[in-house]
């Protein structure tokens, strides 16, 4: 055996080696002890297939977070650490817990996370050269400047005023004009029950693996002040976030243009009441978890256009977000984008992507700054795209990425 491998064995048994010992010297009859793990459907299916631990069948329960909880006996820890690093390649790839309680706990709440962060979710092959090269040409950055004006001439886009409704119908038509002629496509309100502003859904559906979903998405509402109710400041928001809203359109106009249909399906987001507290994404993403929907990847476009980092044109924030998507997402930059690009941490759940990761599924967030370069000036009146010298060549990157995830992905 090659010496990494042994470390490897070790790092994922030896907790469990340890323990083991130390059950001996209290009580040797009690070696084979019996324990809960929570791990992957797939590895848990293999782990079956291989070795038949299949034990009673009300010992494993899977849950839709694509995580199943199953009782293991330490016995067969060794093999099991084989089979994850052989097959799954993965480090570690299951948790013990002491009891069945505990397990279903972690399963529910932290296991949404851990998945969410580092499960696999897709094929990340980057295969599509031709057709992505010949879209990317297309991408205009004075049309993204342009939407950015129309977006931020409005008064706000707050989610509790008339113009954060008004606001939402005028990404909702200028999607509609898009897709227009499309029977695959449809531009539809998702309302929300506690506050007046929707979210905007766009749906391209697959043409041949439809409940397969790909997400991206930004939000299209805006603030400005910090107290009460701020529904008559003056919030353009131009960068936080018409700059997001603007770049999704191009990518949506592009794919029109050139007759992309998906073979998954593709949906591009306008999010309701962000700045608030993520609750449009919130509701979306619940909605998504509770009906079982198998979205293989999101993509939050949340800040586009100020270029704050002299040395970086894209941030990949690596904090609730999925660890292979990032990685996806930093070879499609350097095959599509070809910029500098580096990673940051929001360091708190800073906008959607955060409401996407917390129900389990993999999400992104490529942002136009480090984190202590960015644009100081949104959620003021100065939120303009002045700041940008009244151009949208920053956010043009963004769409070159958005459209390398969706069409490689779907590919
Ligand atoms: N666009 C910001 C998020 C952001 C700001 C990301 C700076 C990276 C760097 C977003 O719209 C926002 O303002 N989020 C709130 C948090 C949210 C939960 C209300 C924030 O950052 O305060
Ligand atoms: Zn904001």
């Amino acid at each position: 055996m090659k010496l990494g491998r042994l470390l490897l064995l070790l790092f994922l048994i030896g907790p469990f080696v340890l323990e083991a010992e130390a059950t001996i010297s209290k009580n040797i009859k009690n070696l084979d002890r019996e324990f809960w793990a929570t791990i992957g459907h797939d590895a848990a299916l293999q782990i079956g297939k291989t070795f038949g631990f299949l034990h009673d069948p009300s010992e494993k329960q899977e849950f839709s977070n694509g995580i199943t909880v199953m009782k293991v006996r330490e016995s067969e820890l060794h093999q099991i650490g084989h089979l994850m690093h052989d097959k799954f390649h993965r480090c570690g790839g299951f948790i013990g817990h002491e009891t069945l309680a505990e397990a279903l706990e972690w399963a529910n709440n932290e296991g949404e996370r851990f998945h969410a962060k580092s499960m696999n979710f897709a094929d990340y092959s980057i295969n599509q050269g031709e057709s992505v090269r010949a879209l990317l040409t297309e991408l205009s950055a004075p049309n993204i400047a342009s939407t950015i004006q129309k977006l931020s001439s409005f008064k706000n886009r707050y989610y509790k005023s008339q113009t954060g409704q008004d606001s939402q119908k005028l990404v909702k038509e200028t999607w509609e004009t898009l897709v227009q002629g499309r029977t695959d496509a449809k531009v539809e309100f998702f309302r929300h029950s506690g506050w007046p502003q929707p979210s905007v859904v766009l749906t391209l559906t697959g043409s041949e693996t439809p409940e397969e979903i790909i997400v991206l998405g930004g939000h299209g509402d805006s603030i400005s002040g910090y107290f009460g109710d701020r529904s008559s400041n003056h919030a353009p928001g131009a960068d936080d976030n018409a700059s997001g809203i603007a770049t999704l359109t191009e990518i949506v106009r592009v794919l029109m243009t050139s007759s992309y249909r998906p073979k998954h399906t593709i949906k591009f987001m306008a999010y309701a009441a962000e700045e608030v507290g993520l609750w449009g994404s919130k509701e979306i993403a619940q909605q998504a978890k509770r009906e079982n929907q198998n979205i293989i990847g999101v993509m939050q476009l949340d800040m586009t256009n100020y270029k704050g980092s002299a040395d970086l044109d894209i941030v990949l924030m690596s904090d609730y977000t999925n660890t292979e998507q990032n990685a996806f997402m930093g070879r499609l930059i350097d095959e599509y984008v070809k910029v500098p690009w580096g990673q940051d941490r929001c360091g708190y759940a800073c906008s959607d992507h955060a409401s996407w990761h917390g129900q389990g599924f993999p999400a992104s967030m490529p942002f136009e700054a480090r984190m202590n370069e960015m644009n100081r000036r949104i959620h003021t009146p100065q939120d303009t795209i002045e700041l940008s010298r009244g151009n949208a060549q920053h956010a043009l990157h963004f769409a070159k990425l958005g459209v390398a995830f969706a069409v490689e992905l779907d590919n």
